[in-house]
């Protein structure tokens, strides 16, 4: 990992801001302001672009501008998310894509990143960089390593620790005249070293235009964080408690391990989002102590006069969680609940009645080719069904159990007889719930990190290795004779299975010498395919490195076995075996012997 992909390392703020029409949403966000929170950039000497990079350099589809296209991160709903390398700034970033759409929607594009440009913050991932190439608009931010909030298996306590900084990122954007709208999980990095980093601010807003809710929840596929108004369509109650609905939907999902509405599509999702209570969190994880439910639930009040005043509000309740003392957020009553159950029917019913004219309009506007023309708009558009039909809710049933027991941050084995449940259950599942399914296992295996550790951190990463290897194997082999819908989420664990396989079938390194009498020439060491000498020199510095003699100590070599081939000029050659079996992580091992004889080569730890 680089410095640059850290939040700490951002750079100071962008230079005009006069082109930018909500420029008055700024006040207050001066540079002052920024450089408060801002660490000052560690002084260090530009580093060589990486290898990775290299390899690519030469191939003129991965080079938009300055940036080098390396390898592709992510697909959300607005396009490609690609690591690239900045070659000006020498450093790793992220380029995002915006698909393809009208010349309005490229515009709004700009102006929501140049007004997050203005934000500054350790916990808010900074755009570096707006543009447009062959006519595809795309923006530059950190590059963030880690994974989606939840998604590391971090223990309850520092997972609410790190949501108070969450909290405190969104505040900060909230005083500075900026609403997120998209806030969810995976708008949410983690770092390796546990620092959140939100991304994406404002950005739903481009896909959301012309004040309807439902495209964005089409195109982006995530009404499940949406707050009832913001579902329903009713875009001008939107504002600073919409984010605090979506922080708090956003604890629920990553405390319980699924979000608090799901349903087969867009449509029915947001359905429930304007007409029921969510689940209890502890009811779905009894280890959710009730403070901390408390304050989800009242974070994710459909009425936002119920909601937390602010973020800075919902920060402060959960430090009072984290430090044991009693919580401002009440669980609701029995009397609550009925007055809310009251209250919640006509507004259900409103609610409703906007999500069916929000999806007309959304299939309106989907449908036509130039979004200018304005949307149709419908009369009398027939009410919903309130939910699937009954077999396909007992199906759902059927699969929640073993959906928590595979569900990526949970698992931790699966055994054979399950995996012959869950291939019966498949064989039964109704063909309306496959795009259901699908994505959840989608979901789940894009929770599983891209990217590996350092090597030095292989060994003690082991144990979670071994995990996500043998949950990319369990997924496939579950979904192994099913494609189509599915086959996305199979690619995926197959990709992730592959990056963490080395790593959970590491041994380990150790230190080797290689000693002989008389005094030798190396001519190769090997393990396998993989030539530490070869034809004298060191691989890693070849062809100009110096021919290698006895005694040869080679630092961090994995614990394997290896080959060694000696030479002498009067004794001729020597092909040795150095068996790996008695090695061990961590340790200094010697193998001599005497080229007279052989047998007499022998490898001894160093102790
Ligand atoms: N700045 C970033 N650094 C590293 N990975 C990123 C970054 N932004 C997005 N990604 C990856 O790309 C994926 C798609 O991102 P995005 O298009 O924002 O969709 P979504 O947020 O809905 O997942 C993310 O889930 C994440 O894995
Ligand atoms: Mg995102």
């Amino acid at each position: 990992m680089t410095d640059e992909s850290t939040p700490g390392s951002i750079p100071p703020p962008g230079k005009d801001i006069e082109d930018i029409p909500t420029a008055k949403t700024l006040k207050g966000l001066d540079a002052g302001q920024a450089s408060s929170v801002l660490p000052p950039a560690p002084p260090s000497a530009p580093p060589a672009m990486p290898p990775e990079a290299m390899e690519v350099a030469s191939d003129p589809t991965r080079q938009i501008n300055q940036y080098l296209l390396v390898a592709q991160v992510g697909a959300g709903g607005m396009g490609a998310v690609w690591k690239s390398w900045d070659t000006n700034g020498r450093r790793w970033v992220a380029v995002k894509f915006l698909n393809a759409i009208d010349d309005d929607s490229i515009r709004r594009f700009r102006r929501e990143a140049q007004v997050t440009q203005r934000l500054h913050h350790p916990n808010i991932c900074t755009i570096h960089d707006v543009s447009e190439a062959k006519g595809r608009p795309y923006l530059v931010m950190d590059y963030l390593e880690g994974g989606p909030i939840g998604s590391a298996g971090a223990p309850l306590r520092s997972l609410v620790e790190t949501f108070v900084k969450v909290c405190r990122a969104i505040d900060y954007a909230h005083r500075n005249g900026v609403i997120h709208r998209d806030i969810k999980p995976s708008n949410i990095m983690v770092s390796p070293a546990g620092e959140p980093c939100v991304t994406d601010f404002g950005l739903a807003k481009v896909v959301m235009p012309q004040s309807t809710i439902s495209i964005a929840a089409a195109v982006m596929g995530t009404p499940s964080f949406m707050p009832p108004e913001q579902a329903s369509g009713r875009i001008q109650a939107q504002d600073e408690k919409s984010d605090l609905y979506s922080l708090g939907a956003t604890l629920y999902t990553v405390t319980t391990g699924k979000p608090p509405f799901e349903r087969e599509n867009a449509t029915a999702t947001l359905f429930e989002v304007c007409s029921t209570d969510p689940v209890a969190p502890r009811k779905i994880n009894p280890v959710i102590p009730r403070p901390l439910e408390a304050v989800i639930l009242k974070g994710m009040d459909k009425d936002k006069r119920l909601r937390y005043a602010s973020a800075e509000e919902m920060a402060l309740d959960l430090e009072r969680f984290l430090k044991g003392e009693p919580v401002l957020a009440r669980p609701p009553g029995p009397l609550r609940k009925l007055v809310r159950r009251l209250r919640a029917n006509p507004l259900a019913s409103a609610g409703a009645a906007a999500v069916v004219l929000a999806t007309a309009v959304m299939v309106a506007v989907l449908l036509q080719p130039r979004p200018e023309t304005p949307p149709p708009v419908i009369v009398n558009a027939p009410a919903p069904p309130p939910s699937g039909p009954t077999d396909h809710q007992k199906w759902r049933e059927r699969f929640e159990p073993l959906q928590a027991e595979l569900a990526f941050h949970n698992f931790r084995t699966f055994p054979a007889e399950r995996l012959v449940e869950l291939k019966r259950l498949f064989a039964s599942m109704p063909e309306p719930l496959v795009p259901e399914v699908a994505s959840w296992f989608l979901g789940q295996a894009a929770q599983v990190p891209f990217d590996v550790w350092p090597r030095r951190e292989w060994w003690e990463r082991q144990e979670e290795a071994r995990r996500r290897v043998d949950w990319c194997r369990t997924i496939l082999a579950a979904l192994a004779d099913r494609s189509g819908k599915f086959a996305e989420a199979k690619n995926v664990a197959a990709d992730r299975a592959a990056r963490y396989a080395p790593v959970a079938t590491w041994r380990g390194s150790i230190t080797l010498t290689v000693t002989a009498t008389p005094f030798a020439e190396i001519k190769s060491l090997r393990t396998g395919n993989t030539w530490i000498v070869r034809d004298g020199r060191r691989t890693s510095d070849a062809p100009s490195g110096d021919v290698q003699y006895t005694p040869y100590k080679q630092d961090d070599l994995d614990v394997a076995d290896y080959v060694v081939v000696l030479s002498h000029p009067k004794l001729g050659e020597r092909t040795l075996t150095i068996s790996g079996g008695a090695m061990r992580h961590g340790g200094r091992y010697i193998f001599s012997g005497s080229l007279d004889d052989p047998k007499s080569f022998a490898l001894i730890e160093k102790r």
